[in-house]
């Protein structure tokens, strides 16, 4: 048994922040933002939070798939920038929602938090355990930037998607997933450090630091690598593919795997022009916007991959 999407859904915040409106507070072009990145503008959380986009992600999905909330079995959220340290996320989501029979836990992948959560409830699924799942991605990163740093701040959005899976005979065909720790500090946060009666700290709060251009080399040589690894696994060619929804960090890292996998960039959809990039929130979100275009067929193959901080990596071959 494996795990089926059975709906999808997304909010991103009302607020938008155009690379012109960028220039106005910071040493910044959008000549160089949209010509290193191919990001145009973003949304940015002024009245949601993480869980409030994520409640409404989940709500859009559930209403989707025409599913009530009592009947989600699991609730998992990939998030780094959840609003409590606890309660999780999840739990929030649960007590908005009224998921009484859920299990509800976050998990902490970065831009692969959506795959890992898909692969966690396709491994409960496939061990006899839970019916149904709903899985999100849900980010307010632009609190943990330094606005200061325009080498960070311009590439990211907030924002939160979601997708209700059932256990289901067809559904996801194969999946790869990988971790790197040795090569975290590419793009890292810390979290508050030691302190208590015992040790004096005074250390500043920390924001999101990045060796764009190791996280750029680490993109292009892994997310080809992982879907071709994928795809020879489940004997399917890489032209028998639909679409490739791609974490979307930037313009350049798709157009590099497309090329490396041979394939047409209109095989491609991107959001990052309009939303940047929203980490654990980028493939739920594009997902839900190509669901609701009426963009996927019953039975087509679509290739879901995400890559990001730890360094992680993580992609899902699916029929529709
Ligand atoms: N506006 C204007 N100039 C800038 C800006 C900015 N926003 N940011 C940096 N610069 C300057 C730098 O100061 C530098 O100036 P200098 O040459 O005078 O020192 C110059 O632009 C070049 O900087 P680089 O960092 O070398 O620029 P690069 O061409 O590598 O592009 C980028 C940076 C876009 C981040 C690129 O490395 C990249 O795309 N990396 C991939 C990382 C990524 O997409 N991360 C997203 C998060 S990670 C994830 O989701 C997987």
């Amino acid at each position: 048994m494996t795990a089926r999407i059975i709906g999808t859904g997304s909010y991103l915040p009302s607020h938008v922040v155009s690379n012109q409106d960028l220039e106005k507070i910071m040493d910044t072009t959008d000549e160089w933002i949209r010509s290193r990145t191919g990001i145009e503008q973003r949304h940015i959380a002024v009245e949601e939070t993480t869980t409030s986009m994520a409640v409404e992600a989940a709500r859009r999905a559930l209403e989707n798939a025409q599913t009530d909330a009592k009947e989600l079995d699991l609730i998992v959220v990939g998030t780094v920038s959840s609003d409590r340290h606890f309660p999780s996320t999840a739990c929030e989501i649960q007590s908005a929602l009224g998921a009484v029979n859920a299990v509800a836990f976050d998990i902490n992948a970065a831009c692969s938090g959506f795959l890992f959560g898909l692969g966690i409830a396709n491994a409960y699924f496939a061990s006899g355990s839970f019916q149904k799942a709903l899985i999100i991605g849900a980010e307010t990163l632009s609190k943990m930037m330094d606005w200061n740093d325009r080498s960070t701040c311009v590439l990211f959005g907030d924002g939160a998607g979601a997708a209700v899976v059932e256990r289901s005979e067809e559904g996801i065909i194969s999946m790869v997933q990988g971790s790197d720790g040795a090569r975290g500090n590419v793009l890292s946060c810390h979290n508050r450090p030691v302190n208590n009666p015992f040790v004096k700290n005074d250390t500043a709060l920390d924001y999101t630091s990045m060796n764009g251009q190791e996280v750029y080399k680490f993109a292009v040589r892994t997310v080809p690598e992982a879907i071709s690894k994928m795809l020879k696994e489940a004997n399917v060619s890489p032209d028998e593919v639909k679409y490739f929804v791609l974490h979307q960090a930037n313009i350049r890292i798709i157009e590099s795997v497309a090329k490396r996998l041979s394939q047409p960039a209109e095989k491609f959809p991107t959001n990052l022009q309009r939303c940047g990039n929203i980490s654990a929130g980028s493939v739920p979100v594009l997902l839900d916007e190509i669901h609701r275009k009426g963009m996927l067929q019953k039975g087509d193959k679509i290739v879901l991959a995400g890559f990001g901080a730890g360094l992680t990596w993580g992609s899902a071959l699916i029929s529709w």
